[in-house]
């Protein structure tokens, strides 16, 4: 077996940009109740994946578990993109970033499915002109690519800049899903990304730092950690994220296991980036943590739910989930006692900056994060919109 080399890096960065409109022509009518119908009946027919919830790997054995690393391990060892020298293009010594444009708009979703839900989705993102996307894994649900960028590319466009992480339901065709990033990355002028796209990939676009990360989905989770806190510590930019797909029980609504890892966590908290995820399917933004990882302590959770900061030691996660593929609920049994959150929103409960809301019910809808507010570059601002324009939540984020 190959081993994946954690120094093997690779950059683009190229310079002609052009939109393309929206395509009406490109939808099928009659193609979405079809494939809704199609997938109700799937989960109907598997029981034990119904009982899972729809985002959910089957158990595994530990010869079962043996064989999916080292076949994760083969994966990430597939030709991935254009290989530089690392000793010419190393991971670490960025210069000094001057930080995220001004009113810079990012939006942040996943677990998208296909069909009409997706598509309003990334409707609200250009209808909200943000300036790119970061999509938090899990896209089609069917190993369809060419199905996945077809949707997007219908009404995003081509050449719309949008980052991926990799989802548990991207696994098996993965190498075309990275290719297709890459491609359409590969359009946008500025798009600066070093190592391996959506895996371990540290990326800087518009001035805004992100490091992309499939720990907990794919491969060795020390490899994934030891990365993210590289890519964290060396750059220096004002702003960075983390950007995976899994969670943590604790910080998701519903009753997704620990898989991500606290020591993940943990990197970011120290380098005060933001935590984004998908995985879980609804939306679940904590307050201010100061000690992620200690639940007894409420993960050290401090200060009004609708105003954050970020500094090394302190942070904030956020799962933003309802991108099409299905809305999931809270449950109350496991997170009955928790105290770190600010907002959430699922099928079932509705809480805004800690106080109950009266509504039963969900939509499907994006994140959004808006940095350098009004030119202050210790200023960001967020906010969940839902498609059929609801605000679900806002915060301000204070940087120190
Ligand atoms: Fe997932």
């Amino acid at each position: 077996m190959k081993h994946h080399d954690p120094v093997r890096s690779f950059l683009f960065t190229i310079p002609a940009l052009t939109i393309l409109a929206c395509d009406p022509t490109d939808s099928e009518p009659g193609e979405d109740s079809t494939t809704h119908e199609a997938e109700r009946a799937l989960d109907v027919a598997d029981p034990q994946a119904a009982a899972r919830g729809d985002d959910e790997d089957p158990p595994l054995t530990p010869a079962e578990e043996a064989a999916e690393a080292e076949a994760d391990e083969a994966r990430l060892d597939g030709p991935d993109g254009v290989f530089l020298d690392p000793a010419l293009h190393p991971v670490v010594g960025k210069p000094p970033s001057p930080g995220p444009d001004k009113d810079l708009l990012v939006a942040m979703v996943g677990d998208m499915g296909s069909g009409s839900k997706p598509k309003a989705v990334y409707q609200l993102i250009l209808d909200e002109q943000a300036d790119f996307a970061l999509i938090t894994g899990d896209f089609d649900y069917k190993d369809s690519p060419s199905t996945f960028q077809k949707e997007m590319t219908a009404v995003l466009g081509a050449d719309y800049p949008a980052f991926p992480v990799i989802g548990n339901h991207d696994k098996s065709k993965w190498s075309q899903y990275q290719a297709d990033f890459k491609a359409r990355l590969a359009k946008i002028p500025g798009a600066v990304c070093t190592g391996d796209l959506g895996v371990d990939a540290s990326c800087t676009y518009r001035g805004l730092h992100f490091v992309l990360s499939g720990v907990g989905t794919i491969g060795s989770k020390a490899k994934h950690e030891d990365y993210i806190a590289a890519a964290l510590a060396a750059d220096n930019s004002p702003w960075s994220l983390c950007v995976w797909h899994k969670n943590m029980r604790d910080l998701q609504a519903g009753d997704k296991p620990d898989e991500a890892g606290w020591p993940a966590f943990k990197h970011c908290q120290d380098a005060g980036a933001i935590v984004v995820m998908g995985h879980e399917h609804s939306y679940a933004r904590t307050r201010t943590l100061t000690d992620i990882g200690n639940s007894a302590e409420g993960h050290g959770a401090i200060g009004m739910p609708d105003l954050l900061e970020v500094a090394p030691g302190k942070t904030f996660t956020v799962v933003s989930g309802l991108g099409g593929k299905s809305i999931r609920s809270w449950d109350s049994g496991i997170h009955k006692s928790d105290t770190w959150w600010g907002t959430l929103y699922t099928s079932n409960y509705y809480r805004k900056n800690g106080v109950d809301m009266k509504k039963t019910s969900a939509d499907e809808g994006a994140l959004f994060m808006r940095f350098n507010v009004g030119g202050d570059p210790s200023a960001a601002e967020g906010y969940f919109k839902t498609v059929n324009g609801e605000i679900i939540d806002e915060f301000d984020i204070v940087r120190k």
